[in-house]
């Protein structure tokens, strides 16, 4: 099920500032000026996503689901955007050294590695689309 325009303008600009922000921050040297205005802006931009994501779960995922298109690479996508959202957590409240630590490069994979996943599993579902017969869906 296509995702409608106002929620796919939202997902993608939440989205494209996690991204920009985290790998900017990521990028610039410790103690850089910019690096506390950057992580506000990711904090501020997880919070719009989880929004955004939990309307793409009710309206896109699910329905899609249920026709059975394109479930391998949206079971990835929701993976990979679960283990975003338990990391980001660990960064906020694991007191342990190395659970943070860990947590910090476990985000960053995941997270710079999420517009590929998704472009794939964009281009897989539009494929699936042409596939079917225009009553079909
Ligand atoms: C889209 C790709 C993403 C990238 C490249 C990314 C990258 C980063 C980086 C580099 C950090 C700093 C890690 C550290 O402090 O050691 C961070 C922190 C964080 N990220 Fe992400 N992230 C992404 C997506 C997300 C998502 C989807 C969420 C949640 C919905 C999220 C929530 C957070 C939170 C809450 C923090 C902690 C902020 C703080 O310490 O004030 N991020 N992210
Ligand atoms: C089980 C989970 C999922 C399934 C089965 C699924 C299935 C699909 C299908 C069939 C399409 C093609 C839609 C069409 O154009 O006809 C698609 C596109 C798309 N999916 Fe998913 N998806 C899942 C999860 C997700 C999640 C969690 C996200 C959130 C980031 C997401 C984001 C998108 C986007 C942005 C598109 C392209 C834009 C659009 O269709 O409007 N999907 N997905």
């Amino acid at each position: 099920m296509r995702i409608e325009p106002w929620l796919r303008r939202l997902l993608y600009a939440t989205l494209a500032t996690l991204f920009a922000t985290g790998a900017v921050w990521w990028w610039l040297d410790e103690g850089a000026a910019a690096r506390p205005t950057l992580l506000a802006l990711h904090g501020l931009a997880a919070m719009l996503s989880l929004l955004a994501l939990g309307a793409v779960a009710v309206l896109h995922a699910r329905a899609s689901w249920s026709r059975r298109r394109n479930r391998s690479s949206g079971v990835i996508v929701a993976c990979s955007l679960a283990v975003l959202v338990t990391t980001a957590f660990a960064l906020y409240y694991a007191g342990q050294e190395t659970l943070r630590d860990l947590a910090s490069l476990v985000h960053l994979v995941a997270g710079l590695a999420l517009p590929l996943i998704l472009l794939v599993h964009i281009s897989l579902g539009i494929r699936s689309r042409r596939a079917l017969d225009d009553d079909d869906w």
